[in-house]
Formats: structure tokens, sequence, C-alpha cells
């Protein structure tokens, strides 16, 4: 069995977005979470997810009475598949139905309180159990450490604590406890990790941490940093930027941070500091009608626009090679519709297999399409 961790409050039209390409998917018992017995082959890369935080593959149901037989349990999965001198990553994570306080998701998290009858997860008695939750599987998580410390020194030494891609040796080891007493362990072996970016993230849960800096001039900011984190590459010292409604700045302002040139382009201006900034090029116009005199190294988009128009927009760039990467936003106007969702996944496949389609932490209601077309 499968399990999929919807972005909050999504987990229906994740469902419904799973059963577009694969049916069999169903809702699980616990809110957010969705179980199929589908199979595929996992060295293939499959296909963007809107609505996906995490994926555990091959995720195997367990009971888990005490802390010391969770890790038990664990244990002995563990070293019956994890090769002895590859590393892993090991997640030990509760999701009783509610995020976490203080995770992303808080706007969906009200959302969610004030249109279905579970419990107001941000109430005070939501946060005690998504806490206690948080502790029992730190306190497996030392069992756990403990254990192989004591019978499997090496294997312990292998696992790695990190937030960067995986890497193509590396497992990964995922415990969710779904309630105090019950979880789904998945342990994905390598190379699947390193194949899924787009299924499998390095953050527990999926759930990327929102980037603050007070200095920029939008929080905007924000959805640019995440998908440099999916990607797995960030904007770099020299490249040529193109950022299409780019005021008040913020995206500009990350790109000439990395060292980048920028040509900026919307209605109105910029803040001062960035108008005046050496690297950067203002043109006051249309975004829709801006092309390049060559190809830029990346197309950064941000206009509030219908969705098929951002859409046709990528679509038009990366045929055109125009750019050779590029970071979309493309705005919901109310709820998502996936049949345009579907149409820009399958168009957008033709020139650039391995692009990302997907509801960001740090997006409202919209997504962000990114990704390389070399
Ligand atoms: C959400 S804001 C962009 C925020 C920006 N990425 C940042 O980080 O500060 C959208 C911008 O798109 C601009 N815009 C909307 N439609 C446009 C168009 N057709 N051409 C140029 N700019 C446009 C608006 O003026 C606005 O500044």
């Amino acid at each position: 069995m499968h399990a999929f961790l919807a972005a909050d409050g999504c987990e229906a039209t994740l469902l419904e977005e799973l059963r577009r390409t694969h049916p069999g998917f169903h809702q699980a018992q616990t809110p957010g979470l969705i179980q199929s017995e589908f199979d595929a082959d996992w060295n293939q890369s499959l296909p963007p997810l809107v609505f996906l935080r995490q994926a555990l593959f091959q995720a195997v149901p367990l009971k888990v009475d005490s802390i010391r037989l969770a890790a038990e349990i664990v244990f002995d999965q563990l070293v019956q598949v994890l090769p002895e001198s590859q590393p892993w990553r090991f997640h030990c994570v509760a999701h009783y139905g509610a995020r976490d306080p203080g995770s992303p998701g808080a706007r969906a998290r009200f959302t969610q309180a004030r249109f279905r009858r579970t419990p107001d997860p941000s109430s005070p008695e939501a946060n005690k159990t998504a806490d206690a939750g948080q502790h029992r599987c730190h306190l497996i998580e030392e069992a756990l450490v403990e254990l192989l410390q004591r019978k499997r020194r090496h294997l312990g030494r292998q696992r790695v604590d990190s937030t960067d891609p995986f890497a193509t040796t590396e497992s990964f080891v995922q415990l969710l406890l779904t309630s105090p007493t019950q979880g789904l362990l998945s342990i994905h072996l390598a190379p699947g990790p390193s194949r899924q970016p787009r299924w499998v993230v390095p953050f527990q849960k999926g759930d990327i941490p929102i980037a603050v800096d007070k200095a920029a001039p939008s929080r905007a900011f924000a959805k640019l940093v995440e998908s440099e984190i999916r990607m797995g590459r960030k904007i770099q010292a020299g490249e040529f930027c193109v950022d299409l409604g780019a005021a008040p700045g913020s995206w500009s302002y990350l790109a000439l941070q990395r060292g980048a040139h920028v040509t900026a382009v919307d209605r109105a201006h910029l803040r001062d500091d960035l108008m005046d900034h050496s690297k950067l090029e203002f043109v006051q116009g249309d975004a829709f009608n801006y092309v390049p005199s060559r190809m830029v190294d990346w197309l950064l988009c941000d206009v509030i626009a219908a969705p098929e128009r951002c859409a046709q927009l990528v679509i038009d760039w990366t045929r055109q090679k125009r750019c050779r990467r590029f970071v979309v936003t493309i705005k919901f106007s109310g709820a998502a519709d996936l049949n345009a969702i579907q149409n820009l996944k399958r168009e957008l496949a033709e020139v650039c297999p391995e692009f990302f389609l997907q509801r960001l932490c740090a997006n409202k209601n919209e997504a962000c399409v990114f990704g390389a077309i070399v």
C-alpha cells in the first residue's frame, strides 16, 4: 500500500487528481491521508501532483503500543532491507489528522476548521495532541538510535540528517504515527527517493518552512525560495533572469541577492532601491507581450492573471526556448480547475519532462510550475 499526504485542506482535490491517472485511490481514515495499492515502475519518474505534500511508498500499517515496541519494529524492518554501507534518512512524525501548531498551512487550517466538523486544529486541545504526537515521535527516534548503537553501529552511522535533495545512494525511511498507537512505516530504497523529487520531499511531511526576509519587498519572496529548494537548484551569480509582473520586487530582490542580472517587467515600478540597482533593468509594459532578445537563464513570472494565460505563457516560453529554467505562479480563480491542470501537465511534459507543478507551502490559492528545459 502507498500513502499520500495532501496539502492542507486539499485531500479531496488530491484524490481526484490521483484518480485521473491511477484508479484505486481512496481516502484513509486519517484526515489528509490518501491510500492506494497501485503499482508503478518506481524507478520511472512519476507525473507531478499539484496537491501532494509527501508520498510514503510501500507503507505498512503498524500497531505501536509502546515507544520501545515501535523502535524495535522499525529496527527489525530496517536491518532486513537497508544496505549496510549506504546512507539513509529517517523521519518519524505524527499526523493525527491535524498539522502541527506553527507549521505552514495556518490559513488552510483556519478554512478547515470553518468548513469541517473535525475539531478546530488550532485549538489548544488539538495543539496539545499534536505536541504529544511529536514528543512520542522524538522518543521513538531516540530509542531507535539507541538500538542501532547497541546492535548495528555501522548502519546507525550511515544515517544522514539533511534536507538536501536525496542522493542516488540514499534510502528514505518514514514512520508516520496516525494515532498514539498506530502508524505507517515506509521504507523507500535507493535510488527511489532521488528519482521522485516531485513526490518525495526531504522535509518532514513535505512541509517546507516558509522563508522569511523582512528586507524583501513582499512575502511573495517565499514562493521563489521554496521553488528553488524543491528543484535543488538556486539562481546563480551571473545568470540572466526575466521577472514578469515583478513589482513590488521580492523575486527580483532574491535574484539580485544571488548575483544575477534581472530584467523586471511590470506596469508598476518596483521598490526604489531595486529600480536603482545596477544589475536591474526595468521595462514598463505588459508582461504577456514581452519577448527577450535571446535565451535567458530564468523566466520568473508571478503575474496575477487567469490560470490559462499563465499556463500558455510558460508553454510558449519553453516551446520557443526563450528560457532554460522557469518559475511561474498559476493563480486559481476559486476552486482549482483540474482539467486546466491536466492540460498544462500534458503540454509541458512534451518540452520539459521533469517539471514540477505544485501547490507550495508558501502558496495561497495558487500553485507554481517550475523546472528546466535543458
Ligand atoms: C503578485 S504581484 C508580483 C509580486 C512579485 N513577484 C514580488 O515578489 O514582489 C503581481 C504583479 O503583476 C503585475 N501585473 C499584473 N498583470 C500584468 C501585466 N499584464 N503586465 C505586467 N504586469 C502585470 C501587477 O502590477 C503586480 O505588480
